[in-house]
């Protein structure tokens, strides 16, 4: 299926990994020129070289950190003054573990800057022009856990939620002018991070990383993780031109693993 955004510009945050490279490989299959942002210069050029080379498409690089306003209002000028941002898919990265109590006060601080704050930020910043352009998609990636609160990642089940209801208040701002709004939850996408997620309960438990990932396994239904190109898919269609009438939600990929309706 054509997705009716060849030529739109995306602005990608994470892209130097995971699930924002994957995002980003699949915007550009679909002839999207693209803005790629994390703090890795060095990663992110050889993203861009591969996908300018693979897809043909035009991809400038902006070394962006979240927790950083100046970085973040940098960006956007970068990106929105240069013909304009018609897709913005929102990723951060992701907090250490721990439970609910003992996080300091500090470190709640630090994320909430990176992991809200600078999203917050650079929304408010390219959203304007999309609806002056009357076309727009946001899509930012949460967590499962903005569902479903998952038990060692009490910063990153409490931050996100915060995001999900400032796109829910935000999709209802300009859903008559085109734009929307929608959030991602991922369960257990096979990135990076996953491993190293892994890597870290299996030194706690004394398994091995292979049992910690099969035992992980085994709570989803679909009996595996997620690839970056499962998720992507769902991600592109959301910033297709098909989806203009889907705002305001959050979608899950997941395999089936939150329980609830
Ligand atoms: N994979 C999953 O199954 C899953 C499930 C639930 C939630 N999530 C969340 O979804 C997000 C993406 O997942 P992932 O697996 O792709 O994670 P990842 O591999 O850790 O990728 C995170 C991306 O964010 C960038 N980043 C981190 N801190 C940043 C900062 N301060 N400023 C700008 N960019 C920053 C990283 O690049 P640099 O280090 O170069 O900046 C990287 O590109 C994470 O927040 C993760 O916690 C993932």
């Amino acid at each position: 299926m054509d997705l009716g955004i060849k030529g739109k510009r995306a602005l990608v945050l994470g892209a130097s990994r995971g699930l924002g490279a994957g995002m980003a490989r699949a915007l550009a299959a679909e002839g999207c020129n693209l803005f790629l942002a994390a703090r890795t210069a060095e990663r992110l050029d050889e993203r861009a070289r591969e996908l300018s080379r693979e897809y043909g498409v035009t991809v400038e690089n902006r070394p962006l950190d979240l927790g950083d306003l100046d970085s973040v209002e940098a960006c956007a000028r970068a990106a929105g003054g240069s013909g304009g941002v018609d897709i913005l898919i929102n990723t951060t990265g992701g907090p250490p573990p721990s439970g609910a109590l003992g996080v300091t006060p500090a470190l709640w601080l630090q994320q909430f800057q990176s992991m809200v704050l600078g999203v917050i930020r650079l929304t408010d910043l390219l959203v304007p022009a999309m609806r002056e352009r009357r076309w727009g998609r946001v899509v930012t990636v949460t967590s499962s856990g903005v569902i479903q609160p998952i038990p060692v990642l009490a910063v990153s089940n409490t931050l996100r939620a915060s995001i999900v209801t400032f796109m829910k208040t935000l999709s209802t701002e300009v859903a008559a002018d085109g734009v929307t709004v929608n959030v991602m939850a991922p369960g257990r996408i096979w990135t990076e991070r996953t491993d190293e997620i892994d890597a870290a309960n299996a030194k706690r438990s004394g398994a091995s990383q292979e049992q910690v990932r099969r035992q992980s396994m085994a709570t989803i239904p679909v009996g595996r993780y997620g690839t970056v190109e499962e998720f992507a898919a769902v991600a592109c269609f959301l910033a297709s031109a098909q989806a203009s009438y889907v705002t305001g939600q959050v979608m899950r990929v997941d395999g089936g693993m939150i329980r609830s309706v």
